[in-house]
């Protein structure tokens, strides 16, 4: 069966990793969550106490930074996993600081390009569909209210063990960082002009699977 490119953006806990994994067990694909690499460049600058503005020192660590995402989800920094760690609210915004330097996005853009070199991969991020993987068959421009995903994020805290804010912090916290990726110089968040949106607050997981599903159809018949 022919295999396809997905590039999946939105603002942050709009629900693009959740999705991006369910529909990458029905189609047998792999997931690549690129905010798990510019969340695990914020990490190793705090470890270091390497400033989240200093261009030329945060881009000359990343370049003696290994970087694996696991198929089943895991993140290895320098070969530790931090799979845990880099999801603290601490590191969230300190990602979307390092996320504005634009050496730091040429790095990790040109790791992401060669990762999906082949076909097969849902990609999730803030610039998949407008810059690292323009040629994706299916682009989606995920969304929701920003109450409804600080309710996921706390929920999704809450169940992984991570120290959480409320909901109401959380609230001011991610769109605190929506405005900041959003408005940022280089490669802001924003739909491609071809890409589909889809505003999930009042949908299920299944719901959103399932129209996605629907517009990777047609790619999967054509040679089937
Ligand atoms: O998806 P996430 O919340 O884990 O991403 C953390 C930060 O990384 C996000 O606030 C912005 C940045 N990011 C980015 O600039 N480009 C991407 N493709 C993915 C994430």
């Amino acid at each position: 069966m022919k295999k396809i490119n997905i590039a999946i953006d939105g603002p942050s806990a709009a629900g693009k990793s959740t999705i991006a994994k369910r529909l990458c067990s029905k189609l047998g694909y792999v997931h690549l969550d690129t905010g798990a690499m510019y969340r695990c460049t914020a990490l190793k600058c705090l470890n270091n106490s390497i400033p989240l503005d200093d261009e030329e020192r945060v881009v000359a660590m990343l370049k003696d930074t290994d970087i694996v995402l696991t198929p089943d989800g895991k993140v290895f920094l320098d070969g530790e996993d931090v799979s845990k760690a880099i999801r603290e609210d601490a590191v969230s915004m300190a990602a979307s600081d390092v996320s504005k330097l634009e050496n730091v996005r040429k790095e990790l853009v040109a790791r992401q390009q060669k990762m999906a070199e082949a076909k097969g991969f849902i990609m999730d991020g803030r610039d998949i569909g407008t810059v690292v993987l323009t040629d994706a068959e299916v682009k989606i421009y995920m969304t929701a209210s920003a109450l409804a995903r600080a309710q996921r994020r706390y929920k999704q805290n809450i169940e992984a063990g991570i120290e959480t804010s409320d909901v109401e912090t959380l609230a001011k916290e991610i769109e605190a960082r929506d405005y900041q990726d959003m408005h940022r110089e280089h490669s802001p968040l924003k739909k491609a002009d071809d890409a589909v949106e889809i505003d999930t607050s009042d949908l299920t997981i299944e719901e959103v699977v399932d129209r996605i599903y629907q517009l990777v159809e047609p790619y999967l018949q054509e040679n089937a």
